[in-house]
């Protein structure tokens, strides 16, 4: 089998912010490979941006050592940006403006495209987003999460390989999530683009991550593997500040009950579980009322 392309590797590092606050980011080393969707889940203050901040080149560690790209980003990062594209969790760090359209065209402009090549690339990632009525509004007057969308086109207006998303749904409301959503997950099946993102809505963990990290204490990666062993296996996250997904508890819940339908993680997969427990039991309350009517409606009883 083909060996993973490590995109990102980091091995135990640690932060001294000016005010002395130390962040030690260790436990298990933080590898994400090419293709893959990764989640950092991890209570407010654990590190989870601080980490995201060492992968962007913004942040230094005193110790350990980081690679993105195969190359440290605190000293190569302008040789891997155009890889790479980021939502900050603060969007105000990185919007430009004046207008939206502006904002869009700052970075492939800025990585020396010409003007017709910058425009192209920005008007797709508008279309693909659905910017067309904000595009000339003055960035500053935008909502939270218009902001937000616009960030997002400004990261992936270059068409980057690695996506780094710090908490990108906060602020969004429900139909934009959705929609954000779909296109990570298009371009992931469709360009093989590799994200990473925190956040905090453990629902949404199953929709877009094949590998969830999770983080506590300070800095403390304590945790790695896909959503569901991730939830199967700990009877209470509530030690990591987190709490199970809805879904999980409701399955829980019933095969406490004796209904057991497995551990489905998503509204697609528990519907496909409940489909096939009701087509296959026999117990189903309603079994013997479809199975007579059926037969009714089969030797032509109805007609009587
Ligand atoms: N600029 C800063 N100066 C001092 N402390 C900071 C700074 N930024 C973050 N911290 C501290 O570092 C820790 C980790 O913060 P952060 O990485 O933002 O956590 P998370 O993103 O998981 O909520 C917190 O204790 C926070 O207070
Ligand atoms: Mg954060």
């Amino acid at each position: 089998m083909q060996q993973a392309e490590k995109l990102v590797e980091v091995d135990c590092i640690t932060h001294v912010y000016p005010d002395m606050t130390k962040v030690q980011i260790c436990g298990l080393d933080f590898v994400v490979n090419r293709g893959e969707r990764v989640s950092i889940l991890g209570s407010n203050g654990c590190g989870k941006t601080t980490l995201l901040k060492h992968l962007m080149g913004i942040l230094i560690p005193r110790d350990g050592s980081v690679r993105v790209f195969g190359v440290d980003p605190g000293k190569e990062y302008s040789n891997i940006r155009q890889k790479i594209g980021v939502v900050m969790q603060d969007v105000d760090e990185q919007i430009l403006g004046p207008t939206v359209y502006d904002d869009i065209l700052f970075a492939p402009l800025n990585y020396g495209m010409n003007r017709a090549e910058a425009g192209r690339l920005a008007e797709s990632v508008i279309e693909r987003l659905n910017l067309g009525s904000i595009k000339d509004k003055i960035v500053n007057y935008l909502s939270g999460g218009e902001k937000k969308k616009v960030a997002l086109a400004g990261a992936l207006v270059t068409e980057p390989e690695l996506l780094i998303l710090d908490e990108p749904f906060t602020g969004l409301d429900p139909v934009f999530r959705r929609e954000f959503i779909g296109v990570l997950n298009e371009l992931n099946k469709e360009r093989g683009i590799t994200f990473i993102m925190t956040l905090h809505e453990v629902d949404l963990v199953p929709e877009v991550a094949d590998v969830l990290y999770l983080m506590h204490g300070r800095g403390d990666l304590g945790e790695r593997g896909t959503p569901e062993e991730i939830f199967g296996k700990f009877e209470n996250l509530a030690q990591f500040n987190l709490e199970e997904p809805t879904l999980t508890r409701l399955f829980k819940g019933l095969k406490k009950e004796g209904l057991d339908f497995g551990d489905p993680l998503r509204v697609d997969e528990a519907i496909g579980a409940i489909k096939k427990h009701w087509n296959t039991t026999s117990q189903s309350p309603n079994r013997d009322i479809i199975d007579r009517e059926m037969g009714k409606w089969g030797d032509g009883e109805k007609f009587k």
